[in-house]
């Protein structure tokens, strides 16, 4: 691997081959997402735990400063809402010499396998792969984002075998059932988002599962900062991905730290 590419995903994968990414890029086809409508006021306390940032220029250049130090994640697809047609229909929205400028250590973008679109968003990954080579900088794909599938290992492995087989230097997934043959099946390191907000409890579990059973990590959003506590939260996450203690042990932690920290605002 070219030593720029590999700088940039040491950046991301600590030492241990871990990540606690922190997703903030919802808005790109959601809007202002509950509890991420003032990004910066959500965002600004969650950075010093977060080993790197998943989001939208338009978010970094407005409400993240310049000055901070926290490897960044750049979405660049795009093209659909949550309420057009068909979420699948993306494109690649922005270039890589603006991924450049805002000294992004990856891009990232949407595969829709299975959907209408599923053609177009697999090609666009290749297309960004292409790119992303040529500047020593790595692609995270991002998997079964949507409403009609479901996802069970078979689909979730065909999702991430694809990416990677595409040239994909990571991939976003989901955990399910017999993560492991997802794990076992995908060449390139796996994280994994948290879905919608549940219980606390439930999300550090879920977390616990992934990574026993092979994920380098989590690409966590709502169940981050739709916490009452999400510092609180992030820093109980990290115990698990990065200090490999159980669930019941990030969760007592959370408990115990969530009154103490009084985010600014
Ligand atoms: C979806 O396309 C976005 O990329 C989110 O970053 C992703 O869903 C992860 O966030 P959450 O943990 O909230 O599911």
């Amino acid at each position: 691997m070219e030593w720029g590419m590999k700088n940039r995903l040491s950046r991301i994968f600590k030492s241990d081959g871990r990540t606690v990414m922190l997703a903030v890029d919802h808005g790109y086809f959601l809007g202002p997402t509950e509890r991420l409508e003032d990004a910066r006021k959500t965002i600004t306390p969650l950075l010093p735990y977060a080993d790197s940032i998943m989001l939208t220029r338009g978010i970094l250049r407005n409400c993240v400063d310049a000055s901070m130090n926290v490897p960044v994640v750049l979405r660049v697809s795009g093209g659909a809402s949550i309420i057009s047609k068909d979420l699948s229909n993306e494109a690649i929205t922005a270039s890589i010499e603006d991924a450049i400028r805002v000294n992004a250590s990856a891009v990232t973008l949407s595969i829709f396998i299975g959907a209408e679109y599923e053609h177009q968003s697999i090609v666009n990954l290749s297309k960004l792969v292409d790119e992303g080579e040529k500047y020593g900088i790595p692609v995270l794909a991002v998997t079964a984002v949507g409403k009609e599938m479901v996802r069970d290992a078979r689909y979730l492995g065909l999702a991430c075998r694809i990416a990677a087989e595409m040239g994909a230097h990571m991939v976003k997934t989901y955990y399910c059932k017999d993560f492991e043959k997802v794990v076992n099946g995908c060449p390139v390191p796996i994280i994994i988002a948290g879905g919608k907000k549940i219980p606390e409890k439930d999300a550090l579990e879920l977390t616990y599962n992934a990574i026993r059973e092979g994920a380098a990590g989590v690409d966590m959003g709502r169940n981050i900062w739709q916490s009452d506590h999400p510092v609180a939260m992030i820093k109980a996450v990290r115990k698990i991905v990065h200090e490999n203690v159980s669930a019941d042990e990030a969760y007592e932690y959370f408990n115990s730290i969530k009154e103490e920290i009084v985010v600014k605002t």
